[in-house]
């Protein structure tokens, strides 16, 4: 019989735990939305006790989210089994999701504990938790590296305290898809309550050596039904298995195995841009399903293969992902209701304020841009609908730049009603509005990063900026696109300063 496997996305839990992927609860819920309409099974929603901010957001996706099983990530102590019921208990669907590490490295360096205390502390966790809610999952942290006898007792253990979902996370990507498979496999063979109680074995793999997705497969076909796993792969350092690379690998050889999903792969795509536009994370242009370049055939060989029969170079189609081809939808001369059609179309729905704010940014772009396509509406809603509040907005730039001079810039900025002006010289004209905004805002945060890329093809496509400035050990991301690439350079690095200030007033 073919088995159907869930898929627990954790993109806004491990996900967001990658540097300057930090999201506030607005873009959280935006994701949480995305995700229910992909059809993922669970969502790991974050981790209550983390901090206020990450405490909101799972409560509000268990109040606003309805269908997926909503879970808060809780260590194996009190104060987080606690917190993160209170977050979830909203949801029609809760779960809780406790772990403790059982690694010989983790118990005896960074926990400080024996064996026996952590197998102790993780019964009496998981009974705790199952007071509060039914559907409890349990993790040994660095499953990949622990004593496959120390983890046998201690999934036993849980399980007959509680646990309906045991996960075996491979916490620093250590492992080999073949050592992977046969752990899984063993799990099961020696744990009975597993087949007895009707368990889900669940996976969780890193990424480190890059084996994250093949590991996560391995362990599909030794008998794991649940796959943890992120959006474009974002987690910590080299992040997660990626949710699309798991889901089409099973889709496109499901002749092999002989399993599937419930997501809609059609929303991929979708989940794909969204995430990447809301966390400025970029999606690589040869990433695997995702990336620029994933349905795109250069070589002339493969070009004449590809227009007799598509199969000849694609094992997929683009449309499976919900790729269409950036049709040209709307122009100048488009109205309000056109607009709004568009976007409902387009699985949009926003609320009269938005889409006001939407239509006017649209005919902003339309007086700049001929041809206006999908492409450009997604960033319009992702960068004007959904931005963090402003603390400071541009009011204008004008910069003097050439081969002959020194570059300069005379920015204004509008905060709390006022106009605050500056000018400074740079060695380029991004340098020398960066350096008359630091003027004004009165700080100077470190530029960690800056990438700029075109959205659409032809000159007057829009430049798509993204950077990250850090302040205080923290990395702040901005966004921002014009057809102007030195506007969307500010709009990318005030935006970064809008979240900087909300964050760290
Ligand atoms: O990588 C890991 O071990 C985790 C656990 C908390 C599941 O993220
Ligand atoms: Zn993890």
């Amino acid at each position: 019989m073919t088995r159907t496997i869930k898929i627990f996305d954790t993109t806004l839990r491990d996900g967001e735990q990658c540097p300057g992927a930090s999201l506030n609860v607005e873009e959280k819920i935006e994701i949480a939305r995305q995700l229910k309409k992909l059809n993922v099974d669970i969502i790991e929603a974050g981790f209550a006790i983390a901090s206020p901010g990450d405490f909101e957001s799972v409560k509000t996706i268990a109040k606003q989210i309805k269908g997926p099983v909503i879970c808060s990530l809780a260590r194996a102590r009190k104060e987080d089994i606690e917190t993160a019921f209170e977050a979830v208990k909203f949801s029609d669907n809760p779960r809780i999701h406790t772990f403790i590490a059982t690694s010989p490295i983790h118990m005896e360096k960074k926990l400080r504990m024996t064996p026996d205390q952590v197998i102790n502390q993780a019964i009496d966790m998981v009974k705790l938790a199952k007071k509060l809610c039914p559907d409890i999952e349990f993790s040994p942290e660095d499953a990949g590296r622990s004593e496959p006898e120390f983890l046998y007792k201690i999934i036993a253990a849980v399980i007959d305290a509680g646990a309906l979902t045991i996960n075996i996370p491979d916490t620093v990507g250590y492992t080999t898809p073949w050592e992977f498979g046969r752990l899984i496999e063993n799990v099961i063979k020696n744990v009975p309550a597993i087949k007895e109680k009707n368990v889900v074995i669940s996976v969780h793999c890193h990424n480190d050596l890059g084996l994250a997705v093949a590991n996560s497969l391995a362990a599909v076909l030794a008998g794991a039904n649940q796959v943890e796993c992120t959006i474009n792969g974002i987690g910590e350092r080299a992040g997660n298995a990626s949710l699309e690379e798991i889901v089409m690998a099973i889709k496109t050889r499901k002749d092999f195995f002989n399993c599937n999903t419930a997501i809609k792969t059609d929303e991929i795509y979708k989940s794909s841009r969204l995430v990447s536009n809301l966390t400025g994370l970029l999606v690589q242009p040869n990433k695997a399903i995702v990336g620029a370049n994933a349905f795109a055939h250069e070589a002339g060989i493969h070009q004449a293969g590809v227009l007799r029969a598509r199969e000849t170079y694609e094992i997929m189609s683009p449309q499976d992902i919900g790729l269409t081809e950036s049709k040209l939808v709307l122009g100048k001369h488009s109205g309000r209701h056109a607009f709004a059609d568009k976007l409902k179309d387009m699985g949009y729905s926003l609320t009269e304020e938005n889409l006001e704010k939407a239509f006017q940014k649209f005919k902003n772009l339309a007086d700049k841009k001929k041809d206006i396509g999908e492409r450009d509406i997604e960033i319009i809603i992702a960068e004007e609908v959904y931005i963090a509040p402003e603390t400071y907005a541009i009011e204008s730039i004008s910069i003097k730049s050439g081969t002959t001079i020194k570059p300069s810039a005379e920015v204004k900025l509008l905060y709390k009603n006022k106009t605050i002006a500056e000018k400074a010289e740079g060695s380029g004209p991004v340098d020398a509005v960066y350096k008359a905004i630091d003027k004004i805002i009165k700080i100077q945060p470190k530029l960690v990063d800056y990438t700029i890329q075109a959205i659409t093809g032809g000159t007057d496509a829009q430049g798509e900026v993204t950077v990250r400035i850090g302040k205080n050990d923290r990395v702040f991301v901005g966004h921002g696109t014009d057809t102007d690439i030195i506007i969307a350079s500010a709009k990318a690095y005030l935006s970064a300063i809008n979240r900087l200030f909300i964050l760290q007033p």
